[in-house]
């Protein structure tokens, strides 16, 4: 933007250096061979050499200040690079590679120019923390920029001393809030709380802005005196009980350490940086090296590798969607579509079941649109289609009508006439086999499975199913489609209860059998949740509905005659939708009793309760039922919640097993 009148260090691989007609010295961010910039080791220490220059520069006053930007396309910096904690494995290594990072953050804090921040994109965890480390901040207003410190996700909390910095400049509360939630800022949200001294409007606007601020010497103001003041005792006390009661409802102590860490990071030195800032470092170590942390990044990890079942380079772009069969699913896949920018249109034999459906995504609108002439663009885009003209038009057809092999064979012979060619033709059945539902058609080969997760806008996994005569082309273009809508597609061979409902099914019916031999089903639940499941699974079955897993147990040759699951299906109580099953329910929440549990008890139960997954899950990969382990562990962890930070059934499986006695003794 600005012409270079020097290139000081032109070695650097990772940075682009130069000093400008005024003074001023850019340093752009661009790592080498990645389309997105992670502070690794060797950016860290070329930032190093930066700094070193501008210290020179400021001292012979041929440096008048400093820009820290990016030069990639899009984004700032997406945080540490994690890939490199890998190796670290007893706390002194992370302290050891800590120090130098929070001294170096330290020394362009001390700069005696003025260090302009300008930001593009996400700006996350350790890209956040060097952004505070500078004096004034600026970014573009654009709904790309996105501010945030996701590293409770990873079971860690910031540790470049963004603790201490953020609360400075945020104040507690949203700081806090900021680091304990996780989630990510818009823009303006950032500079309402602080974080960011100034927005612009265009990526252009932004080298200006940044110069401007150099030259008149703009510096950040911390948080108002006010918000300062919830950092003094006694309101830092009463503001840490209440985030841990908030953190309670969400996480537990024991699985999730790393907020509470935080917290009381935050009770003991909030307000005192210098000491928070030290004391963040030894916090940090011990979570970075736990199993919980380690197991969290595995589960990042497995998110890219679901993110790469679809192909990078395919010339396809869906964006028109006809779905059939406006029921549960059907209604939440055309909304959920219509909320990722495509257009849909929804077809049902019931008009009046297509404007519920359509009614009911008017809450999902409200959540993922602020303004009002987005929600109305979004219902544009959402049209009710009874006959079925959206067809010759559509990218994807999607079919989730009732689950009968019969009517969806018909249903898909007619439509698959009429579809252009190249376009994807999805079926989102639960149980039956797509050869089966294919040999009703006139090209068995086009049909793939796509199973939805209930509900659709919660569940991040979607089966991409792969029925023995599917082409290629169509289960390569049903996953790219999958990843289109921003949810994580496993490729599944079309087998009875696919990945997910295949290992689900005999932990919920091990659990049933426990009920049936007079265990309690609130210590059965209570002990699943304390191995980490979200829900237990009696509460589940409720959930999902008792005729469903009646019917399931029927595909997967479960046999559940005589049981008290039958009985109930057979009295019409088919769990939360009809307000009773296993559990009475009430206001959507089932009654329980409260009751407390030995916790060395639940331990124990909740590990014998997860066995038959676990063992379920090794049969799926030694039959190929998806490419390999990791991928079943993905599916698991994303299509049933499975306790993220174990890090996967398979996993935990082997974590568990007994060492080798001659690795054992080494270890000694
Ligand atoms: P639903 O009963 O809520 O909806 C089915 C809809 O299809 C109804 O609105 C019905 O009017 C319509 N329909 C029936 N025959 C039709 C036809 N010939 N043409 C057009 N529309 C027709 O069912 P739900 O729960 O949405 O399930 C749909 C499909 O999704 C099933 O194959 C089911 O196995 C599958 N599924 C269901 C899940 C769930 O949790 N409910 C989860 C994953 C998959």
């Amino acid at each position: 933007m600005f012409k270079a009148v020097s290139r000081p260090l032109p070695n650097l691989k990772d940075w682009r250096f130069f000093i400008d007609q005024w003074g001023i010295a850019w340093a752009e961010f661009d790592r080498e061979g990645e389309s997105q910039n992670s502070l690794g080791r060797r950016p860290l220490e070329e930032l190093a050499e930066i700094v070193a220059e501008v210290e020179k520069g400021a001292r012979d006053k041929s440096i008048r200040g400093l820009v820290i930007t990016s030069a990639k396309e899009r984004g700032f910096v997406v945080g540490a690079d994690i890939r490199e904690f890998a190796g670290l494995t007893t706390e002194s290594d992370v302290i050891e590679i800590l120090r130098p990072v929070t001294a170096l953050f330290d020394r362009i804090e001390r700069l005696p120019v003025p260090v302009v921040c300008a930001i593009n994109g996400f700006c996350l965890g350790g890209g956040l923390e060097l952004a505070l480390a500078c004096h004034y901040r600026i970014a573009t207003r654009d709904p790309s920029t996105k501010l945030g410190f996701p590293e409770v996700k990873l079971g860690i909390f910031p540790g470049f001393n963004g603790t201490a910095r953020s609360i400075r400049q945020a104040g507690a509360p949203a700081a806090m809030q900021a680091m304990l939630t996780g989630k990510m800022l818009s823009a303006s949200a950032a500079r309402g709380s602080g974080l960011l001294d100034q927005l612009v409007d265009s990526r252009g606007a932004l080298p200006w802005a940044a110069r401007k601020a150099v030259l008149r010497n703009r510096k950040s103001k911390p948080a108002s005196f006010a918000k300062q003041l919830l950092t003094k005792w006694p309101a830092r006390d009463l503001l840490a009980k209440r985030m841990r009661a908030e953190v309670a409802k969400k996480a537990r102590e024991d699985h999730y350490p790393a907020p509470y860490r935080l917290i009381d990071l935050f009770e003991r030195y909030g307000g005192n940086d210098e000491a928070m800032k030290a004391a963040e470092t030894r916090a940090f170590a011990p979570l970075m090296v736990s199993d919980q942390s380690r197991n969290l990044r595995r589960v990042f990890w497995l998110s890219e590798l679901l993110k790469g079942q679809a192909p990078k380079k395919l010339n396809w772009r869906p964006s028109r969607i006809h779905v059939i069969g406006a029921g549960t699913m059907g209604a939440d896949i055309a909304g959920w579509c219509v909320a990722r920018g495509m257009e849909v249109t929804l077809q049902d034999v019931s008009a009046d079941q297509i404007a519920k459906g359509i009614a009911a995504q008017g809450k999902l609108f409200a959540r993922k649109f602020k303004t009002k002439a987005q929600r109305d663009a979004a219902k544009a885009r959402l049209i009710a289609d009874p006959s079925g003209e959206g067809i010759p038009r559509a990218d994807v057809v999607i079919e989730a009508i009732v689950e009968k092999l019969d009517v969806k064979q018909k249903v898909l012979g007619e439509v698959e006439g009429k579809m252009k060619p190249g376009a994807v033709l999805a079926t989102n059945t639960s149980s039956l086999l797509i050869e089966d539902i294919a040999s009703g058609l006139p090209d068995p080969g086009r049909l793939i499975g796509l199973h939805f997760f209930n509900p659709v806008a919660l569940m991040p996994l979607v089966e991409v199913v792969r029925g023995a005569q599917t082409r290629e082309d169509d289960v390569k273009r049903g996953a790219a489609f999958v990843a289109a809508i921003d949810k994580f597609p496993l490729i599944t061979k079309s087998v009875p209860g696919f990945l997910v409902n295949r290992v689900l099914t005999p932990y919920m019916f091990g659990a049933m059998l426990r009920l049936e031999h007079g265990e309690d089903k609130e210590r059965i639940d209570e002990a699943a949740r304390s191995f980490g499941m979200p829900m237990g699974p009696i509460e589940l079955a409720d959930t999902v509905g008792l005729d469903v897993c009646a019917h399931v147990a029927h595909i997967l040759k479960y046999s559940s005659e005589g049981s008290k699951l039958d009985r109930l299906v057979a009295e019409g109580k088919l769990g939360k939708k009809t307000g009773e099953g296993f559990y009475v329910w009430k206001d959507g929440k089932p009654e329980k009793t409260g009751r407390t549990f030995d916790k060395a008890e639940m331990e124990k139960l909740g590990r014998d309760l997860v066995e038959p997954l676990i063992a379920e899950a090794q049969k799926c990969v030694d039959a190929g039922i998806v490419e390999n382990a990791d991928l079943v562990d993905a599916g698991v962890i994303f299509g049933t919640g499975f306790a993220p930070f174990r890090g996967g059934p398979l996993h935990y499986k082997a974590a568990q097993a007994p060492k080798p006695a001659a690795q054992a003794a080494a270890a000694e």
